[in-house]
């Protein structure tokens, strides 16, 4: 279980970013992680896995603590994070040699090693571009190979952190299907976005506002009047839908069929 109990961080201490954040994610889950521009989730993300340390409180992985140095390997490999600009990502000269190299890291065999990377490089649609040069790449192909660099290492926690804001609308509905396939299987995901046509594909969102936590529950809710004032969010087809008939957003809800129920009652 990933926990964050109680964090404040700042990067500057006259400004507060994350202010007695906590929270609990169990093995398993999919987690949608949303919130306005500078409201902490780049920055929760990266406490996450240990690049940044609290300021204050804990944030624990099982029997791991980000404050122990000796824990921050293990850390790492457990808890897997894309980061928002795919250019902070490489470090080696090839697609190929990128997905390779946090698998060398992690001591895989020679066999397995390029069985995993050419597993993780098809399941991001890559598999041509393995010799390329990751400047030679547009900003989707390279969020997909950061993506396929992360998969491989087969980390207990996938965090994305705006993974799909390059990607064209076939690359993120692949990306979402992948995500569906790899959570069905018993991944656990933290995925950062702010398209809310993804926050659907959760089973939980967590809404930050202001280092806050502002919402934490299923999606359906928090598309329901109540929870939405005031908050920075564009709403799902769905909910607009529903909200321009003037019907309660029905809490989980499974949207197809019930607007597939609505059409039918005409
Ligand atoms: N390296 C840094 N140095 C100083 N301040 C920073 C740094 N990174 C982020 N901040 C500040 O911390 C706050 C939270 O930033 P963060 O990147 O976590 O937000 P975010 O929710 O990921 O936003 P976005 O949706 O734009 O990605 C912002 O006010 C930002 O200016
Ligand atoms: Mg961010």
């Amino acid at each position: 279980m990933l926990v964050f109990d109680r964090v404040d961080y700042d990067y500057r201490q006259e400004k507060p970013v994350l202010r007695q954040l906590s929270f609990g994610i169990h093995p398993g889950e999919f987690v949608a992680v949303i919130g306005a521009n500078g409201s902490g989730k780049s920055t929760a993300a990266k406490l996450m896995n240990g690049l940044l340390q609290p300021r204050k409180g804990e944030v624990r992985l099982g029997t791991l603590n980000t404050l122990n140095r000796e824990d921050l390997l293990k850390i790492r490999e457990r808890a897997g994070l894309v980061f928002q600009n795919p250019d902070d990502q490489f470090i080696t000269a090839s697609v190929l040699d990128e997905v390779v190299f946090g698998l060398e890291n992690l001591r895989v065999p020679r066999p397995e090693m390029s069985r995993r990377a050419s597993a993780a490089l098809r399941a991001v649609q890559m598999e041509a571009y393995e010799d390329a040069a990751p400047h030679q790449l547009s900003g989707g192909q390279k969020q997909r190979a950061a993506i396929a660099a992360v998969i491989a290492m087969q980390p207990d926690i996938l965090i994305l952190d705006e993974a799909t804001s390059m990607l064209d609308p076939q690359g993120r509905q692949e990306l979402l299907q992948l995500l569906r396939r790899l959570h069905r299987q018993g991944q656990t995901i933290i995925h950062i976005t702010h398209h809310m046509d993804e926050v659907l594909a959760a089973d939980r969102v967590l809404l930050l506002s202001h280092g806050e936590l502002a919402y934490d529950g299923p999606p359906a809710r928090l598309f329901s009047k109540d929870t939405i004032a005031g908050q920075p969010l564009e709403l799902p087809f769905a909910a607009r839908l529903f909200q321009a008939l003037d019907l309660e957003v029905p809490v989980q809800a499974d949207w197809k069929e019930t607007i597939e129920q609505l059409w039918a009652m005409r």
